[in-house]
């Protein structure tokens, strides 16, 4: 991946930081030994650079379904629920350097054969995918901005989500969520001003909700008794 990043660094910018703490040399020659077997990266590239964006992720694969987790973080929920079902496809994006060696080192700790990894930015993979060819998107509690001035750099505009419900196929759904009141005020205007999604659900999280408590990020909003919310989209 540090090859590709060098020779094509705009696919890696983002806003944020790719590195949080020093990489240790361990996850360096993980990364360097391993990524490229269990990414996607040269494909997407690929394509970007021939302006063919159809990545079609379904050829060359039997699994059931195939799933997005945008901004996996540390990896747990895209690990357990790969784990827990085999006969999906999972695809991780993320740019966070330390979160990446980390899935990588329980895909090879636990011989998982359904995840494959995308390092580049995620608006790189949303332009090369194919439509109509994802079951399931779930992008849990992305970067917040919660600056005003930083409001614009958010993941979920308007456009990004047009673009990931023409991904879906008939059936399939993307799920949202994050603690930022703004942020789920924001993503609920920007789909009521399309009039393009076919249904959409808004809540605050119980307890009680499946989807409660299931990363890092939101078990350290939880523990400062921040509101969770979600949006589900549902494409007929
Ligand atoms: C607030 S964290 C949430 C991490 C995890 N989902 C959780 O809930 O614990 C947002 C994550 O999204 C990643 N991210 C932000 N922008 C991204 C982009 N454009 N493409 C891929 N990953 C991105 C960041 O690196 C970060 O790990």
């Amino acid at each position: 991946m540090f090859d590709l990043n060098h020779k094509f660094p705009e696919f890696y910018q983002f806003h944020g930081r790719r590195i949080s703490k020093k990489i240790s040399e361990s996850n360096i020659n993980l990364i360097n030994n391993k990524f490229k077997k269990y990414s996607i990266d040269n494909d997407v590239i690929n394509l970007l650079i021939k302006e063919d964006y159809k990545l079609n992720l379904s050829i060359n694969n039997d699994f059931k379904k195939i799933i997005i987790e945008v901004g996996f973080g540390n990896g747990d929920y895209l690990i357990n629920n790969a784990k827990e079902n085999p006969n999906c496809l999972y695809i991780g994006s993320e740019v966070y350097i330390n979160g990446i060696a980390r899935v990588l080192k329980y895909i090879l700790k636990y011989n998982l054969e359904n995840i494959k990894l995308c390092g580049i930015n995620f608006l790189y993979l949303l332009k090369s995918l194919k439509p109509k060819t994802i079951d399931e998107i779930y992008v849990i509690n992305p970067d917040p901005w919660p600056k005003k001035r930083h409001n614009k750099r958010r993941l979920l505009n308007s456009n990004n989500l047009l673009s990931m419900n023409t991904l879906l196929k008939k059936e399939g759904k993307i799920f949202i969520s994050t603690d930022s009141k703004d942020y789920f005020d924001e993503i609920k205007l920007a789909i009521n001003k399309e009039n393009y999604f076919d249904e959409v659900i808004y809540a605050c999280m119980s307890d009680s909700d499946i989807m409660y408590g299931i990363s890092n990020y939101q078990r350290k909003a939880i523990s400062k008794n921040k509101d969770i919310y979600k949006i589900e989209i549902f494409r007929n």
